[in-house]
């Protein structure tokens, strides 16, 4: 199969969609492989890697999406990339359609077979391709809490493990999940004073099995809440109920509560966030006071280590690239339920429950329309 793989042009993306590795073994299973001229580079791949690895190296994204048939990226495509699919054409990448119906409305209109990361699943019922970027998320939520925590940050100048003879940082988790579990790694890992909190009882029980005595663990209800965030000197937000908005846990009298200098990060910004006075901010200007509490809320986290990330996203997405090229996208998505789960978009019809019924479109049963 002929894969192309352009340069993200979204807003400060830097990842790209196939690292030189997975390019190698694309190329070496009998595939032809076309990288952007410097797609790789913020992700720190020169074009010469690529090269030595048996891909070619087209000169611009139009030539990229002219040749080949399949397109493999990491964000949504942009206006102009998506002017550019053609219904021949199978889209790997993320989607997101659900909050976005213009994009969705060209996709459809292309014809092409589009494939979102977000919504392939597993055996375990979890969304594999979602996962590594929450791990990262995870890890980074104490790095950017870590440094908002300093004096010349805004912070109340603490430091997250203390030193003998001075407190460590208390740091309050909310959701341990993916990201929470990550978070508390990380926290855990610096000698903080690390509290979770969920409303899920095998989550923590999980979690206490695997810390022990490091965390403590403390059911999530409003009084909890209440109680772990007003003296925390970090909180992160980890929380997500599949498919709603996150819930606002944290209200804005507990966030007046807390001392002046500490930090708030909010992870699950991107489903609207936990905390009352949340609003989405960018790696550009990560941070903003309310209360004198310092909010981190940057909606695209992985964004700011690009390398790690598409090692990361790579790891994950590459058996189902390879099979999608080995076997043609119909019979690779026939062959595996998984596979299916994430065709989003096919022959004009939205084949996702949960997009459909988001932007009030048709919804197609995608088994009975690759059948057909
Ligand atoms: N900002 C970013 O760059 C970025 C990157 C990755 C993920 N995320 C977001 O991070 C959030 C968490 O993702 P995840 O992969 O860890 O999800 P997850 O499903 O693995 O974990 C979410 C956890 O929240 C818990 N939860 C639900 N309601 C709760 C409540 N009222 N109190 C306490 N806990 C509650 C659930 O029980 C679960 O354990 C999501 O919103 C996700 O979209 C953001």
């Amino acid at each position: 199969m002929h894969i192309g793989v352009p340069a993200e042009i979204k807003d400060a993306e830097r990842r790209v969609g196939l690292t030189p590795n997975s390019t190698h073994e694309l190329v070496s299973q009998g595939h032809e492989v076309m990288i952007e001229s410097n797609a790789g580079i913020g992700a720190g791949f020169d074009d010469e890697q690529y090269r030595s690895v048996g891909a070619t190296i087209a000169a611009n994204a139009e030539e990229v999406f002219e040749a080949n048939e399949m397109i493999v990226k990491v964000k949504e495509p942009q206006a102009v990339e998506r002017a550019r699919l053609r219904a021949d054409q199978t889209l790997f990448t993320y989607l997101h359609l659900a909050p976005d119906p213009a994009q969705t409305k060209v996709l459809i209109d292309s014809g092409a077979t589009c494939i979102a990361y977000e919504t392939v699943t597993d055996r375990k019922g979890t969304l594999p391709l979602l996962a590594p970027m929450s791990q990262v998320a995870g890890r980074l939520s104490v790095q950017a809490g870590a440094t908002h925590l300093e004096a010349p940050n805004g912070g109340r100048g603490m430091l997250l493990g203390g030193v003998p003879g001075v407190s460590p940082a208390q740091v309050t988790v909310i959701g341990g999940g993916v990201v929470g579990r990550n978070a508390i790694e990380m926290a855990v890992g610096l000698g903080a004073d690390v509290t979770v909190l969920d409303r899920d009882l095998g989550v923590l029980e999980r979690l206490e099995e695997r810390f022990e005595s490091r965390v403590r663990t403390i059911y999530s209800n409003a009084a909890t809440l209440q109680e772990w965030v007003c003296c925390a000197d970090l909180v992160i937000g980890a929380v997500l109920i599949p498919g709603a908005a996150a819930p606002k846990l944290v209200t804005k009298e507990m966030i007046a509560n807390m001392r002046p200098g500490s930090v708030v990060v909010d992870v699950a910004v991107d489903q609207g966030g936990c905390f009352e006075t949340t609003r989405a901010t960018t790696h550009t200007e990560p941070t903003y006071l309310v209360d004198e509490v310092v909010h981190y809320c940057v909606a695209n986290m992985p964004g700011a280590v690009p390398r790690t990330s598409t090692f990361a996203l790579n790891n994950a997405t590459l058996p189902f690239t390879v099979a999608l090229a080995n076997k043609g996208p119909v019979a690779a998505m026939q062959a595996d339920p998984h596979l299916m789960a994430g065709l989003n978009v096919y022959d004009g019809k939205i084949t996702d429950v949960a997009v459909a019924e988001a932007l009030d479109l048709t919804y197609h049963d995608p088994a009975a329309l690759l059948a057909a």
